[in-house]
């Protein structure tokens, strides 16, 4: 059962809820003056504010889907024990019957995993290709030394397009890029499910035995990061041809068996917290294995709390369902297709994890210096209560001589976590971003304050440029008088 599969008698697309809700959270809505002390003492970084000042949270999907009521009363039942678990059996269980791999290593989260990863694989001039980067992931290969090399097609890097996969690994660069560095340096090639920092877009099955058929070839490894699997396994259900009437449990385990090691942020995958190494490789599994009791705890918890690991267990079974799948992407798609009727330049196609708004074309008038997408990421907060994350070149990190690196894309992203949301608050997203889009030249640039070396969108701190947050809040006034 999916939402696409409800038409409405007046031919209007609006996504319908699957679900119901029977426990609910107050929410937020303070007046724009607090909302702009908020931006100061947070240093105009949305990572910096706190709920009490959010209405919508929108910051990232990662730990804040809703749970079922599955999940919750699954985490009664856990079963405390440092080693050998029953919870953990049923974690296990649950990753052989959902994912298809037979070993399985927990850890507290995605990028724990890669920490491991690296550890074991990544040293001084090792090369990665790989669909594109994921922040943690991209820090944890640095870090030991190693390099990336992105192989997308053009057509991903354009802002507005009908190419329904976008995070296709370019087939052609990956052997190119094989033939010319040589296999030895390449410890495995990376895949990025719903590609994250384009705009959360989807490879094709097709592509992937492509990517699987290169890497046989050359007797490389694949990686499969898993952490927005159950979406991009819906989109390939919805956009290609071959699978259209393939059931979601089966697509899954068909892109999972197309890896040598799979991992994954529970946080994002199954709706819980944690995450999890998979293979179906004893090697690996060998490889690896050490690594857990060191950096995260022993192999039946690794650092995950025993009530979160039987709510990984439901939530890895929710994955194969469609009504639990199919929601954000619906919410996401409205929200897009609305945005862009209003002139509001988005990444299309609608992709999954959250809306993009494109803060490059908004805010054309900012330089990438002054930081577009955050300027424009905490404009939003001010006028709306919204709170979105940055994803343009203050997420990138600094090259390694210093010097700032400008991302291909200035990104203003919407999360939409899965079963949160109303199509109210929707709607009033909407119609806060058209207000911005149509002020938008009231929104000025933004200047690190603090700059941590390291991932430096989490901890740092900036300021605007010039006094154009208190010029908008006037203008905000002006239109909407008293109205919160
Ligand atoms: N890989 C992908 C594709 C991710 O989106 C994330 C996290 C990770 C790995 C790391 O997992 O947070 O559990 O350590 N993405 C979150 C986000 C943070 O907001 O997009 P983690």
């Amino acid at each position: 059962m999916s939402n696409s599969k409800v038409k409405f008698y007046s031919g209007e697309n609006i996504p319908l809820e699957l679900h119901k809700t029977r426990i609910v959270q107050k929410l937020n809505l303070v007046p724009i003056e607090r909302r702009l002390e908020a931006l100061y003492e947070g240093g105009f970084n949305t990572f910096g504010l706190k709920t009490t000042d959010i209405f919508l949270d929108m910051l990232t999907d990662s730990g804040t889907n809703a749970m079922s009521d599955e999940q919750l009363s699954s985490m009664m039942r856990a079963d405390d024990a440092y080693a050998g678990s029953q919870s953990f059996m049923r974690l296990h269980q649950a990753v052989k019957d959902v994912l298809d791999t037979k070993y399985f290593l927990p850890v507290h989260q995605g990028r724990a995993a890669e920490n491991i990863l690296a550890c074991a694989y990544i040293k001084k001039g090792s090369l990665i290709p790989m669909n594109y980067h994921f922040t943690t992931a991209l820090a944890h290969i640095t870090e030991k030394g190693g390099q990336i090399a992105e192989l997308l097609y053009p057509e991903a890097y354009k802002i507005k397009s009908s190419h329904p996969f976008k995070g296709n690994m370019n087939i052609e660069a990956l052997e190119d890029y094989i033939k010319r560095h040589g296999k030895e340096r390449i410890p495995y090639i990376r895949m990025e499910a719903s590609t994250n920092l384009i705009g959360g877009q989807p490879f094709s099955i097709e592509n992937f035995r492509s990517v699987r058929a290169i890497a046989n070839k050359y007797g490389l490894r694949i990686v499969l990061d898993a952490s927005l699997l159950g979406e991009n396994a819906y989109l390939v259900k919805q956009r290609e041809e071959e699978f259209k009437n393939t059931p979601l449990a089966e697509i899954i385990k068909i892109m999972t068996g197309l890896a040598d090691l799979v991992y994954f942020s529970a946080r994002k995958l199954s709706s819980s917290r944690g995450g999890g190494i998979c293979t179906n490789n004893e090697l690996i599994y060998k490889e690896l294995e050490a690594l857990v009791p060191l950096f995260e705890g022993f192999l039946t918890y690794g650092g995950i709390s025993i009530r979160e690991i039987e709510a990984m267990a439901v939530g890895l079974y929710e994955t194969q369902d469609e009504t639990v799948i199919s929601q954000s992407p619906s919410f996401i798609a409205y929200l897009v297709n609305e945005a862009e009727k209003r002139g509001i330049s988005m990444v299309t196609p609608p992709g999954v994890l959250g809306a993009h708004v494109n803060a490059m074309e908004i805010c054309s008038h900012i330089p990438q210096t002054q930081y577009p997408a955050g300027a424009f990421g905490a404009a939003f907060f001010l006028i709306s209560g919204v709170r979105g994350m940055e994803r343009g070149t203050m997420s990138n990190q600094r090259d390694e001589y210093g010097n700032e690196t400008y991302a291909d894309m200035e990104l203003l992203r919407l999360a939409v976590p899965r079963r949160v949301f109303t199509l109210s608050q929707i709607m009033y997203v909407i119609d806060r971003l058209t207000w911005l889009k149509d002020n938008r030249e009231l929104v000025g640039g933004l200047k690190f304050d603090y700059e941590p070396p390291v991932l430096r969108f989490f901890m740092g701190r900036l300021s605007p440029v010039s006094d154009w947050p208190e010029k908008l809040m006037a203008k905000f006034r002006e239109d909407f008088g008293d109205s919160l």
